[in-house]
């Protein structure tokens, strides 16, 4: 089993697609083995206890060196061989990549290198696109850049607003991000330079 640590700092519908996907698939190779949260009092951290699942809250204090430090330690501590950004709101420092090589994900809600940032939603609702979607991705030192795992897109239809277009894209992430893991845990996904070797 892959010790996986997920990083969290809202409601954690991706955290729960990832719980489910450990639960109902004998085969996927993973565990959680801990849920780290820049926030107390989040509903991810209501979803993991649930799931009987370890839970520690390492607030943001302002210098992310300092932060990043104790993220990882706190994952190493819990044996993580896979950090997953799962809707984690901070960006970590190049020390993670280097405690994690080629082994840190994030799940991004557009069609990278779309829609960078934390308004991706809205920025593509303004932008106008007609198909948008979810990225997953391998962290790397620039914020939601580095080698795309899986991409998948949705439509943006009329009457769209924030809200209806993401609930649209979670549907999709929610498959995507419990996949790549999977793979991830199955040796059948890496990074190889630039890009990722998938099968
Ligand atoms: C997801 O849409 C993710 O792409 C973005 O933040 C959202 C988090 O949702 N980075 P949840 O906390 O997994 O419900």
């Amino acid at each position: 089993m892959l010790p996986v640590a997920v990083l969290v700092s809202g409601s954690g519908s991706n955290l729960q697609a990832i719980l489910d996907a450990a639960a109902g698939d004998p085969d996927f190779g993973a565990e959680v083995t801990v849920v780290i949260s820049d926030r107390p009092s989040v509903l991810a951290l209501e979803r993991a206890a649930a799931a009987g699942v370890e839970c520690e809250v390492v607030e943001w204090g302002g210098d992310r060196d300092a932060f990043t430090a104790e993220v990882c330690d706190v994952a190493e501590r819990h044996g993580a061989r896979l950090l997953v950004l799962a809707g984690f709101m901070r960006i970590l420092a190049p020390e993670a990549m280097a405690r994690f090589p080629g082994a840190i994900l994030n799940v991004h809600p557009a069609l990278l290198p779309a829609f960078p940032g934390v308004h991706a939603v809205r920025q593509a609702l303004d932008y106008g696109v007609k198909v948008s979607g979810a990225t997953v991705h391998f962290v790397d030192e620039e914020v939601d850049h580095g080698p795309i795992v899986a991409q998948e897109a949705v439509p943006v239809l009329p009457g769209d607003d924030e809200d209806l277009l993401h609930a649209r894209i979670q549907v999709v992430e929610h498959l995507l991000l419990p996949a790549a893991i999977k793979a991830f845990a199955q040796g059948r996904l890496r990074v190889v330079g630039r890009l990722v070797e998938h099968h």
